[in-house]
């Protein structure tokens, strides 16, 4: 879909459908709905006051303007209470009747600047919220299945005749960098597992450096092994698919050799091993690479907006699986660091691959350390599906990270990483174990990654409750969400140098 701003006015757009919002208990319409209303010889506020279109979040309303309008419909979105209103509540109403005038096969769709001027939002803001929201909203994979409905086309964004059309141009091009960049995180994570493997994902950091100018590096088994790293060559030894080291880097800040790093957790599926996990929804675990694949998507987003900031991205990636040649329950393994880590549960895999990637790391230099990982139930029970999970060695980074989120509208909550709980790590026989107690699970697994990234600023994401997404609201759709990409790049471009 091509997103385009005009600056006609709305009730003069030739399209299937015009869109304007409206707030939940706005009894006095203003602007392009007063406008459009009065065209239309009161027909919205009629609606409005019978109580039909009550302007609710994410409800979408319609009027046929037959043949008093260039377009055919006028979409009424309902932009909820203003109290409540935000940006996010834009990419929402946007993501909500987007998918709505899909349905009702409209391929040419015009809307105005929802929100802009209300509270803080710029239009320019608006109109970046808008392209990302219907984008997103109408994203679907379709590699093995027609998609139901044909798509929109084209959408239009009203930027009226405010002299800002060349701002709006730029948030729209912004917008449309970063919803891509999430789109291709969804579908890896959408892909199943016998397509993407860990080398299908080596293949997409390959494309994702030519097409952009990256510099990528793909370890192979054996540069694995000569790096020691016992533990993710535990894990992989159940699968007869071999485990990849995926390195991409992009220099924006040729003045600085040092640069952040971002490692992702890449398993491309996750049985459980030995270990294994219940049948019932196991096929969810194709999904548990969605760390990786996030950290991957930022990059090419971060490669094509270009801040001045270097940032190397790591991905550990193979199969969790039990076989003949799989690592067991009660085995010893020793990470790239040296630690050695006693295996109780070779379900607990992700920490494991991600103990190497964090020592390599460390030992590049990378710093701060941003860790993106499907990592625990434990996380998922502690917040619902709502809320990724968040904890730092660093406040500071921390803070940047959390206002980067507050910007992209992806809820993270701040965890304790509580030096007390250590020793629920504690192995009788080796350095450390890979499970802690029944409690606090999502805390202590990360701890267990804590131990491998030394004295480096670090923070770790748990996305295991917000990778996917059973339901369709606002700009998520059913199955993988792309969480967490969009924040990373809003914290790369938060730490880059003003250029
Ligand atoms: N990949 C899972 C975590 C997960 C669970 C992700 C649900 C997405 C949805 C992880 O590897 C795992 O199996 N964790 C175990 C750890 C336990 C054995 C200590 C868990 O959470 O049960
Ligand atoms: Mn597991
Ligand atoms: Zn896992």
């Amino acid at each position: 879909m091509e997103v385009k701003v005009v600056a006609e006015d709305i009730a003069q757009i030739d399209a299937d459908a015009i869109v304007v919002g409206i707030f939940e208990g706005e009894e006095e319409t203003g602007g392009s709905v007063a406008a459009v209303d009065s065209i239309l010889e009161g027909a919205v506020s009629a609606l409005v006051a019978r109580g039909e279109i009550r302007g609710k979040f994410g409800e979408t309303g319609i009027v046929h303007t037959l043949g008093k309008l260039p377009a055919n419909i006028v979409a009424i979105a309902g932009l909820g209470k203003p109290q409540d209103f935000s940006l996010d509540r834009v990419r929402g109403v946007t993501g909500e009747f987007c998918r709505y005038l899909r349905k009702l096969n409209c391929h040419r769709v015009a809307t105005t600047l929802h929100g802009a001027g209300v509270g803080k939002i710029t239009s320019a803001a608006s109109a970046g919220a808008i392209t990302e929201g219907s984008l997103l909203g109408l994203y679907s994979f379709q590699k093995y299945k027609k998609a139901e409905y044909a798509d929109i086309e084209e959408l239009l964004i009203a930027g009226g005749k405010t002299g800002k059309l060349a701002s709006l141009e730029q948030s729209v091009r912004k917008g449309r960098i970063i919803a891509e960049a999430a789109s291709l995180a969804r579908d890896m994570v959408n892909e199943p597992s016998n397509h993407m493997t860990p080398g299908m994902m080596a293949g997409i950091a390959r494309d994702i450096s030519e097409r952009n100018g990256l510099k990528c590096k793909v370890f192979d088994l054996k540069e694995i092994e000569s790096l020691e790293m016992g533990a993710l060559l535990g894990v992989a030894r159940g699968s007869n698919e071999p485990p990849k080291l995926i390195k991409l880097e992009y220099r924006g800040d040729e003045e600085s050799d040092s640069a952040m790093g971002f490692v992702g957790k890449g398993i491309t599926f996750d049985s459980g091993g030995i270990s294994i996990k219940p049948s019932e929804n196991m096929g969810d675990m194709k999904g548990d690479m969605a760390g990786g694949a996030a950290v991957m998507a930022a990059m090419e987003a971060i490669a094509r907006l270009k801040p001045r900031v270097n940032v190397t991205a790591i991905i550990p990636a193979t199969e969790n699986l039990p076989s003949g040649t799989a690592f067991k329950p009660g085995d010893i393994l020793r990470a790239m660091n040296g630690k050695t880590i006693e295996v109780i549960s070779t379900d607990a895999e992700g920490r494991l691959i991600l103990a190497d990637a964090l020592s390599y790391a460390v030992k590049e230099g990378l710093s701060p350390l941003v860790d993106m990982a499907t990592l625990t139930g434990a996380c998922c029970v502690a917040l619902g599906t709502g809320y990724s999970g968040a904890f730092a060695s660093d406040q500071g980074i921390m803070n940047k990270f959390l206002q980067a989120a507050d910007k992209t509208g992806e809820d993270f909550w701040q965890m304790p990483l509580p030096e007390r709980y250590r020793e629920m790590n504690k192995s009788q026989i080796a350095d450390i174990k890979n499970t802690g107690n029944r409690y606090g699970g999502a805390i202590t697994a990360a701890l267990f990654l804590s131990e491998f990234v030394g004295e480096t600023p670090w923070i770790h994401l748990d996305i295991a409750g917000t990778a996917s997404s059973d339901k369709e609201s606002g700009y998520a759709v059913k199955g993988a969400t792309g969480v967490g990409v969009r924040t990373l790049v809003e914290l790369a471009l938060s730490l880059a140098k003003e250029k």
